[in-house]
């Protein structure tokens, strides 16, 4: 029987090589064209997990992409932690700016990875944490160290909202039935201040199609007469922020929890250099609602972001025109007490109302999901509290996140247990982006630290019993 420590150096090469043979598959959900590449993925996730000891494992098959089932259960009368992750990933683009293929992981050192980090996409997000529990089932299981039951529940949709995932529930709640669910898809603040995610963002997601004239038009012999739909659509876009950069939906801050001056100054302790993140991304300055700080606009505070906007000729060169059609996809992040689907009829009675009568405007909504929070005086809290303490040897700050992992509010609702984000990723990853990486130190302490919330977490339960 190894210690964690001593089985983690022996092994890291092999860890670090598995991972990579994963992100060479490009397990696009977004896109159907690779809908044989998210199979082969979610296969080789049920082969991997057979590997590291699991009795049982299935590709449970949706209206959408597999979901991969494992579970080794060692004692009925022992609790069980349902770790949840995904195996797709965003699509690379802008594909231009990788400095390599995004599937054919490197491994480079950076300045806040002296050890190396994998290159790739999926690498951070959600690959490469996902695959730490993988690992740390491997330790557990050939060293004996597993203390309670454990169930895996893999993912093939999270980057496209997850929208079959309550189907799978319905269907299969007993099956995944759980005393709390464990999930490493989150960043912490960085390598010396560990943090662990206490709540995240819900997300509204839309689309919006502007329709001028019925034919594209000479801008020369129509312009300045007729509407042209993408000037329409910028003053939309534009007029949905005031001069605060408040949202201007009527409705939309009812319902937002407000914090006790109490909550924003213990959130003010945490540790940030605004200096510092200025300079990372390169920009002069930050922007974002009056009265709250970069950190609140970041993760206590919904937002309106427009992600994508297109129409007219955007091909090489000059082409005179006065386009028929413009479009924009627009996200909202909603914080708790905002309701998705309430504020999707919001933006789009809004948007309806404040169209020209020159243009004409639809308006479909995407996906979505809730916002979530979790209390930190639980005894699922304190497990991972005390794991982070002892791979640590510092006390945790519990944060909450600007991103959406929609899927973890309808756990609590349909399966009333407690999450636990214990994200070992950092912000700088780049997810989503070009060039995504994750750090090796990064990857490797989090295969240390999970082995520690499942003996911390069966210790707090049977101590609770007795
Ligand atoms: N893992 C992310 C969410 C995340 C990242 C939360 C970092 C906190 C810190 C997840 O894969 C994701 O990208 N979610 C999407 C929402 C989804 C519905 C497409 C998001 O947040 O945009
Ligand atoms: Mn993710
Ligand atoms: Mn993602």
């Amino acid at each position: 029987m190894q210690d964690i420590k001593t089985y983690i150096n022996q092994n890291k090469d092999r860890f670090i090589e598995e991972l990579i043979d994963l992100l060479k598959i490009p397990s696009i959900s977004a896109d159907s064209s690779y809908k044989q590449d998210v199979k082969r993925a979610a296969e080789v996730v049920r082969e991997r997990l057979k590997e590291a000891g699991c009795d049982t494992v299935e590709l449970y098959e949706t209206p959408g992409n597999p979901v991969v089932f494992g579970e080794k259960i060692i004692d009925k009368n022992l609790p069980t932690v349902l770790i949840y992750g995904h195996y797709d990933v965003q699509p690379p683009d802008p594909i231009d700016l990788w400095e390599k293929p995004p599937f054919e992981p490197v491994i480079k050192t950076t300045e806040l990875h002296p050890e190396g980090a994998i290159f790739a996409r999926g690498s951070s997000d959600d690959k490469g944490q996902m695959y730490m529990h993988v690992k740390a089932l491997e330790f557990m299981t050939k060293n004996d160290q597993l203390p309670c039951n454990i169930k895996f529940m893999i993912e093939g949709e999270e980057e496209v909202g997850s929208v079959n995932l309550g189907w799978f529930l319905e269907r299969h709640a007993n099956v995944v039935s759980n005393d709390v669910i464990l999930i490493s898809d989150t960043s912490m603040i960085s390598r010396d201040v560990p943090s662990i995610t206490t709540g995240l963002r819900g997300l509204s997601y839309m689309e919006v199609e502007v329709t001028g004239p019925n034919r594209d038009l000479h801008s020369g012999l129509y312009g300045g007469a007729v509407a042209n739909p993408i000037n329409v659509l910028s003053k939309l876009i534009a007029s949905l922020q005031d001069e605060n950069n408040r949202i201007t939906i009527p409705g939309f801050y009812d319902k937002v929890e407000e914090l006790s001056e109490q909550e924003r100054s213990k959130m003010a302790e945490a540790p940030f250099d605004l200096e510092d993140y200025k300079r990372k991304l390169a920009i002069g300055d930050v922007q974002g609602e009056a009265g709250y700080s970069t950190l609140e606009r970041g993760a206590i505070r919904p937002t309106l972001d427009v992600n994508g906007i297109w129409g007219g000729y955007t091909g090489e060169g000059a082409k005179t025109v006065l386009p028929s059609k413009a479009y924009a996809k627009i996200s909202m992040r909603l914080v708790p007490n905002q309701d998705w689907k309430e504020i999707s009829e919001l933006f789009q009675k809004h948007f309806e109302s404040i169209a020209p009568k020159s243009v004409t405007v639809k308006v479909n909504a995407h996906h979505g999901g809730q916002a979530y929070v979790t209390p930190i005086d639980t005894l699922e809290y304190q497990a991972a509290n005390d794991a982070y303490e002892e791979a640590f040897g510092k006390t945790p700050i519990p944060q909450r996140s600007g991103g959406s992992i929609p899927i973890v509010s309808l756990f609590e609702e349909t399966m009333k247990s407690k999450t636990i984000l214990m994200g070992f990723g950092l912000d700088t990853d780049a997810i989503h982006s070009p060039n995504e990486h994750f750090g090796i130190w990064n990857y490797l302490k989090g295969i240390q630290t999970i082995p520690l919330f499942f003996k911390h977490f069966a210790r707090l339960k049977q101590e609770a019993k007795s």
